[in-house]
C-alpha cells in the first residue's frame, strides 16, 4: 500500500517498533520474484549492496574498508564480530548502559572470552573520560565494544568521543550501531571504528533476515583463525564473498532484493541526513503530542535520539499496558513494551516508513484509548 493511500486499521498495521518496521510498497514489491543464489544478477546485487553500505559510512574499498553480510538477525552479526575479533589472550571491555550492552558481555562470556564491563545507569550516556581512565589503568584491554543507540531506552551514546579515546590508546573499537546506522551520521573517514554492526530491518528500512558489518580490512584480517564457530566466522564469510561474490551458505535472497530496493529509496529520500530529519520530525511530533496528553519521557532530551522514545506509564492504576497495547493494535498501531529495569515504561519507535501524519494519528488514538480506559494523566484531554 502506498503511503498516500494509508489506512489505519487492524489489517493495515503500522509498526511503531525498532524493527521489524513499516516498509514501503517498493520494498515489499522487490521481494515478489525468485532469484537463484548463484544467479549473476543476484551476485551483482550483493556487490552493489556491499558498495552502498560502505558509501553510507562515507568510505570505500580503496580506503581499506569492507562490508560483510551475515545471515540471521542483528545479534548474529554482533556475535560474529565479538567471537571473531577478540583473540585468545585478548580482553574485551564492554560499555554498558542497557540490555544490548549486557547482551554483548553475555555472548563474550559464552565464548569464554576475557571480558570486563563498565556500567552506567540506563538513563545516562557513556562517559568517554571514564573510558579513557580505564584504558590507562588496564593495558590488557585489547578491544572496546559500545552501543550507538541503546534501543533499551532510545539513548544515543557519544560515539565519536569514545572512538577518539579508544584510538588514542591503540585499542580496537567495535560499535553495535544496530538501530542507528543509516539515520545517525557515522563518517568512518573521520572517526576510527574497526567494526560497525547493523541489520537489514532498522534505519535502512528493509525486512529482517541479515546483519552486516562494516569494518577496516586490517581489522578483518586480524580475525583470521580466531572464530569459535563455523557459521559466524566473520573472516571466512568475507573471504567467501570476495572469492566468488556468493555466500558460503544459503543467502536470504528475497531479503537482499528488498534491502537493495531500500538502499535505493534511502538515496532517493536524500540519504542519511534526510532520513535523520524525518525521524527527528517524527520524534518531535510524538513527544509534543504525548506531553499534551500528560505522558512523560523517560530520558532527558540531551541524551535522547530520534530512533525510539520511552514513556513512563501514567501514574494511575487504571492504566494496564496490555489493554492499552491491544486497543492500539486494534486500531492499527503496534507499539513496543518497555525494557528499562528501573521504571515502568513503554516504547514508541519512529523509524521505518512513518511520517508526521502517522505520528499524529497514533497520538490521537492514544488520547482516545486513555479516555476510554478512564486513565487520569493530569492533562486536559
Ligand atoms: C542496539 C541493538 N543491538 C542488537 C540488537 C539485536 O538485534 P536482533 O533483535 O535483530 O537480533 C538490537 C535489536 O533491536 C538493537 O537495538
Amino acid at each position: 500500500m502506498d503511503n498516500s493511500e494509508r489506512r489505519y486499521d487492524s489489517n493495515h498495521k503500522l509498526l511503531f517498533t525498532p524493527g521489524p518496521l513499516t516498509t514501503s510498497a517498493g520494498v515489499k514489491r522487490a521481494m515478489l520474484r525468485d532469484v537463484g543464489s548463484r544467479d549473476q544478477q543476484f551476485i551483482e546485487i550483493i556487490a552493489d549492496v556491499r558498495r552502498r553500505l560502505l558509501a553510507l559510512a562515507n568510505v570505500n574499498q580503496e580506503q581499506g574498508y569492507e562490508a560483510v553480510i551475515v545471515q540471521g538477525s542483528g545479534t548474529f552479526g554482533v556475535e560474529a564480530v565479538i567471537s571473531s575479533a577478540v583473540p585468545d589472550g585478548g580482553r574485551l571491555l564492554v560499555l554498558v548502559n542497557g540490555a544490548y550492552g549486557e547482551r554483548i558481555a553475555a555472548m563474550a562470556k559464552r565464548h569464554g572470552l576475557d571480558v570486563v564491563a563498565m556500567t552506567w545507569s540506563e538513563s545516562e550516556a557513556v562517559v568517554p573520560g571514564s573510558v579513557d581512565q580505564r584504558l590507562n589503568d588496564d593495558p590488557a584491554i585489547t578491544h572496546v565494544a559500545a552501543i550507538h543507540c541503546e534501543t533499551t531506552t532510545g539513548l544515543i551514546n557519544p560515539v565519536n568521543d569514545i572512538a577518539r579515546c579508544v584510538a588514542k590508546h591503540g585499542r580496537a573499537f567495535i560499535l553495535d550501531s544496530m538501530s542507528a546506522f543509516g539515520a545517525v551520521a557515522l563518517d568512518l573517514s573521520k572517526v576510527c571504528v574497526d567494526f560497525v554492526i547493523a541489520s537489514s530491518n532498522k534505519c535502512i528500512e528493509g525486512v529482517p533476515g541479515f546483519s552486516f558489518v562494516i569494518c577496516k580490512r586490517e581489522a578483518l584480517a586480524s580475525c583470521k583463525g580466531n572464530a569459535r564457530t563455523l557459521s559466524l566466522d566473520l573472516y571466512d564469510q568475507w573471504a567467501g564473498l570476495e572469492r566468488n561474490g556468493q555466500f558460503r551458505f544459503t543467502p536470504p535472497t528475497h531479503v537482499l532484493l528488498a534491502f537493495h530496493r531500500a538502499l535505493i529509496e534511502l538515496d532517493e529520500e536524500g540519504g542519511v541526513k534526510a532520513r535523520a530529519a524525518r525521524y527527528d520530525e517524527n520524534h518531535q511530533t510524538l513527544v509534543k503530542g504525548m506531553r499534551r496528553l500528560g505522558l512523560q519521557t523517560y530520558l532527558a532530551s540531551d541524551v535522547q535520539g530520534c530512533i525510539i522514545t520511552s514513556f513512563h506509564y501514567p501514574k494511575d492504576e487504571r492504566f494496564e499496558f496490555d489493554v492499552f497495547y491491544q486497543q492500539l493494535a486494534k486500531r492499527g498501531f503496534v507499539i513496543y513494551p518497555g525494557k528499562v529495569s528501573d521504571a515502568d515504561c513503554f516504547r514508541i519507535g519512529h523509524i521505518g516508513q512513518l511520517h508526521r501524519r502517522d505520528i499524529e494519528a497514533l497520538v490521537t488514538a492514544v488520547g482516545e484509548i486513555l479516555t476510554e480506559m478512564g486513565v487520569e494523566t493530569g492533562a486536559n484531554r
